[in-house]
């Protein structure tokens, strides 16, 4: 036995709350980076960081966020931690996420948005050169984080420098 029904999902973009920090570790599959979560959503509170959710059904089904002191002297905020939660990819999400912390970024006086992708990611660097980000580097900068269980792993994959001027266009 098969039935189908068709339904809408509104998705409201947002800062990020505190709870839903614990829900963003989406069963589990996030919760190594829980030290991270935390770490960012305390900076979002002091407004060096910008931390956006989407949120479908009372549950946040996607992320991104804006270091806004990282690259401050350089006059750029620094894009990162953009994910969608898997059943909810590529159906518009990423994009929209994207569009939104640029806007957050250009309101704050900011006129360059940048971030780093891992070579391998393929798919992610396709969605950011058609939201017009361009390569302007590489580098391979090593960073570490502690899981719950208290092991530090250390993350040091070759990544692409993104860059987007948010003068005109997508802010
Ligand atoms: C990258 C990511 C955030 C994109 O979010 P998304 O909501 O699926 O993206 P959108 O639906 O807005 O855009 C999809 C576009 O991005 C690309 N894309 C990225 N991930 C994709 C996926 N899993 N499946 C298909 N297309 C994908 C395609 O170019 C696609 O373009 P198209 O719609 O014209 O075919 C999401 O795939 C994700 O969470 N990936 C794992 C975490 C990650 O890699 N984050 C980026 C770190 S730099």
């Amino acid at each position: 036995m098969r039935q189908e029904f068709v339904f809408t999902l509104p998705v409201t973009i947002r800062p990020a709350q505190a709870n839903d920090i614990p829900k963003l570790e989406w069963f589990g599959m996030i919760t190594p980076y829980r030290e991270i979560l935390q770490k960012d959503f305390a900076a979002s509170q002091t407004g060096q960081l910008i931390y956006l959710v989407a949120e479908a059904n009372h549950f946040p089904v996607g992320q991104v966020e804006a270091d806004l002191v990282r690259l401050q002297d350089a006059g750029a905020g620094y894009i990162m931690a953009l994910r969608v939660l898997p059943p909810f990819q590529n159906l518009g999400i990423g994009a929209r996420l994207m569009t939104a912390v640029e806007q957050a970024i250009f309101h704050q006086g900011i006129l360059t948005a940048q971030l780093n992708v891992e070579k391998s990611n393929h798919l992610a660097q396709q969605l950011y050169e058609k939201l017009d980000y361009q390569i302007t580097g590489e580098e391979t900068t090593p960073w570490s984080y502690a899981t719950p269980e208290g092991e530090v792993k250390t993350v040091n994959e070759p990544e692409w420098i993104m860059q987007k001027s948010l003068k005109k266009g997508g802010a």
